[in-house]
């Protein structure tokens, strides 16, 4: 069994539990190796499929969330290394497959890899001591794990060019002005209010967690009529759900919602 090089947690009082998922290399500042994104696929993809389970939060430490991939395992790679082993796609887009919502509780450096895998999760909750950017550049490489795609969709070509090109770190207000991050907190309340929006979440009826999120998701990758046939059709399907009758007739006698699938 190799070294647990995350932490797992179930933890919540809602019918349904937040799976939280540690970063736990400290000392390379959470450098994203093979061994810790093969662990934290598996995390994500249990926690997945696990009915108990109804929102996830991926966090770090105080002092980096990831500081990027793992420059002393890519030093020496060669080309057909990394095309022939699919380096990437092989075990960073397994956060692609989840279906409920994921939640980036970012504290001290979210850099190349580590900004990536942010941007890879639903909500990114920032401490005031967040520094997000994408320094490749400054190693001779480019953003690999979506970085030159999902950047400029978050915060616009003029930030993503100059964050790419520079290399220069982007603070938490930044960041939030840029509409990189959803919120930013004081550091010693990232957790609470990452675990807070996670149990809000989690009292929501999971099939309309689910539809909500793959239309958000549907707006960075099809034409606006498109995305909304999409949102349309979803939106038509709740109406065949308990929970849609539930959330109605519950607002309507002023009581809370008593959804059955979450
Ligand atoms: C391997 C890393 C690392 C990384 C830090 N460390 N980042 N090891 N890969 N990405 C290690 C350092 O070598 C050091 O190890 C220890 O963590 C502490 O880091 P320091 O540099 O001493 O800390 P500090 O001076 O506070 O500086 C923090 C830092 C700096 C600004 C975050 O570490 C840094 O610039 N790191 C690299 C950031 C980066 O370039 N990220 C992009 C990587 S490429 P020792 O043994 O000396 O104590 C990438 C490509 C993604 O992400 C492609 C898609 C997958």
């Amino acid at each position: 069994m190799s070294e647990p090089l995350i932490l797992t947690q179930v933890r919540g009082e809602a019918a349904l539990k937040v799976g939280v998922i540690t970063l736990h290399r400290p000392k390379q500042l959470n450098a994203l190796n093979d061994a810790l994104m093969d662990q934290l696929g598996a995390a994500l993809l249990a926690f997945d499929a696990d009915e108990s389970i109804g929102c996830m939060v991926i966090t770090g430490s105080e002092k980096a969330f990831a500081a990027g991939a793992d420059i002393s395992a890519m030093a020496k790679w060669t080309y057909m290394e990394v095309y022939k082993s699919d380096f990437i796609t092989r075990n960073w887009e397994t956060l692609k497959r989840v279906r409920k919502p994921v939640i980036a509780a970012v504290s001290g450096f979210a850099l190349g890899g580590g900004c990536e895998l942010a941007m890879m999760c639903d909500i990114i909750i920032a401490a005031e001591t967040a520094k997000f950017g994408q320094p490749e550049i400054k190693l001779g490489i480019i953003p690999g794990a979506g970085g030159t795609q999902r950047l400029p969709r978050a915060v616009g070509k003029a930030k993503a060019m100059d964050l790419s090109l520079t290399g220069r770190m982007m603070d938490a207000a930044e960041a939030e002005r840029a509409g990189l991050v959803s919120r930013v907190v004081p550091a010693d309340k990232l957790l609470d209010e990452a675990f807070a929006a996670a149990d809000a979440i989690c009292s929501y009826s999971l099939p309309s967690l689910i539809a909500a999120k793959e239309c958000v998701n549907r707006a960075y990758e099809a034409p606006l009529n498109e995305g909304l046939l999409f949102e349309r059709r979803a939106f038509h399907a709740l109406f065949a759900t308990e929970d849609q009758k539930e959330g109605m007739e519950a607002f309507l006698a002023k009581r809370p919602a008593a959804f059955k699938h979450r």
